[in-house]
């Protein structure tokens, strides 16, 4: 070795599609493309498709910039905003929620699932029955059709490489050939927003304050998520699809500096885990990379200055949703479609005000106990997709209807 630094190599050129393209991970996911274009030049990642819902003027800004094949906005109504923007490009412009599908199911090398909710489940679909790789960001589609992906990727052999940090960092540290070794999973969590608040406080808490994560920055609905503990909820079902964990494997930390973001125990006391800065880009290039390694804009983690770490157990009393999600993924899978469907009504009533911050967790509860709106319980597995969206159609309108009974103010 003379000392030289060696420029760091590129990923293998690919073929890349990012299905929310203008949220938060969708925007991570293009720094890193940009990144890697700036070092090894553009021929290295090609663009196949973005994707968005309604925000015409960043999409468009993504795809004159990026040069995508194909470009899909959600809404219908905003076709024609999309194609003038584009208009004399050559990029090919669709619209609606097949236009989205049609993003997913083109050929692309590696495909980023980054649509919020259980709205990203079609496209989710798409790209695991065209076999392909897909970078899973979108948990809420593990959490309402868990099994029934897992199953699809396993007969068209498409593989799910897991973006959330937590996911990302235990599927860096478990090693597949010694999995009858693994002991305990753990889950990191920095405890959002209202950490230390007592439930008075948290009573009276506005969307902005619950959107005002103190290590993340992260769209809206998710950190609305860790600010009631309910993402890590999610994540505890996600994780149970992902590595095939029995419920009593997997734990959550509470751990507030967000620098071990999750750890694997070995059945010889080891335990393993994944440190890194508090940035998806991280998580995302390690799976757009995989299973090479690629370098990153990111800043390093400065342990020395960062001097100590701590580990604490939920509050199970203040932050309810992490034990109602234990309880619900023990129920079984059509349980867990219902509490999806429900968090999203009751966290899209609390953005718009019209229910508390602790109300979130009270009506995804009374949802799970007021069964289906025929009165049949949410027992089960959902057996087809058809199922699934019957299902979280069911849900959503049991949560709507408790919301007007007992929140209409
Ligand atoms: N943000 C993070 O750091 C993070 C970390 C781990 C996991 N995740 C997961 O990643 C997913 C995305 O999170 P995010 O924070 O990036 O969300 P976000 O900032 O709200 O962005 C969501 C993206 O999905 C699009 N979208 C929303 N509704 C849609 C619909 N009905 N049909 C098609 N597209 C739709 C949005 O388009 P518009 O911009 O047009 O609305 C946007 O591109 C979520 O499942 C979340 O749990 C996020």
């Amino acid at each position: 070795m003379d000392g030289a630094i060696t420029m760091p190599p590129p990923c293998d050129a690919k073929r890349i599609s990012i299905l929310g393209a203008t949220g938060s991970v969708g925007r991570s996911t293009l720094s890193i493309v940009a990144d890697q274009r700036a070092r090894h030049g553009d021929d290295c990642l090609q663009v196949v498709a973005l994707t968005a819902n309604r925000n015409v003027a960043d999409l468009a800004a993504q795809a004159r910039r990026f040069r995508p094949d194909f470009v899909a906005i959600a809404d219908e109504s905003m076709g024609a905003d999309l194609a003038d923007a584009l208009s004399g490009t050559g990029i090919v412009c669709g619209a609606g929620a097949e236009a989205i599908e049609e993003a997913a199911r083109r050929e692309a090398d590696w495909t980023m699932a980054a649509i919020m909710g259980a709205a990203g489940l079609r496209s989710t679909l798409q790209i695991a029955e065209r076999g392909g790789v897909i970078a899973i960001a979108n948990k809420e589609a593990l959490v309402c059709a868990g099994s029934l992906l897992m199953r699809t990727c396993a007969r068209t052999g498409a593989k799910l490489l897991p973006v959330d940090s937590e996911h990302n960092a235990i599927f860096q540290v478990l090693d597949p050939e010694r999995r009858n070794a693994v002991v305990r999973i753990v889950l990191t969590a920095s405890g959002g927003p209202f950490r230390s608040w007592t439930m008075q406080q948290m009573k009276t808490a506005t969307p902005a304050q619950a959107i005002n994560h103190p290590v993340w920055s992260m769209g809206a609905k998710i950190s609305v998520d860790s600010a009631s503990l309910m993402n890590k909820g999610l994540e505890l079902i996600e994780a149970r699809h992902l590595f095939d964990a029995s419920p009593d494997q997997l734990e959550v930390l509470i751990h507030p500096q967000s620098v071990v973001h999750g750890l694997v125990e070995y059945m010889d006391g080891s335990m393993l885990a994944q440190l890194g800065p508090a940035d998806m880009r991280v998580p995302i290039a390690s799976t757009l990379a995989w299973p090479e390694r690629i370098a990153t804009p990111c800043e390093s983690l400065d342990l020395a200055k960062l001097a100590r770490m701590d580990f604490e157990e939920p509050d199970n009393e203040r932050f309810p949703a992490l034990q109602l999600a234990r309880a619900t993924m023990e129920q079984g899978d059509v349980a867990c479609t219902a509490l999806n469907a429900a968090n999203e009504i009751a966290v899209e009533a609390f953005l718009n005000k019209r229910i508390g911050f602790l109300d979130i967790v009270a009506l995804v509860s009374d949802v799970l106990d007021a069964g289906q709106p025929d009165g049949s319980l949410w027992d089960g597995a959902p057996e087809s997709y058809e199922q699934v969206f019957e299902l979280d159609a069911r849900a959503r309108a049991q949560a709507q209807q408790i919301l007007k009974q007992k929140y209409s103010r």
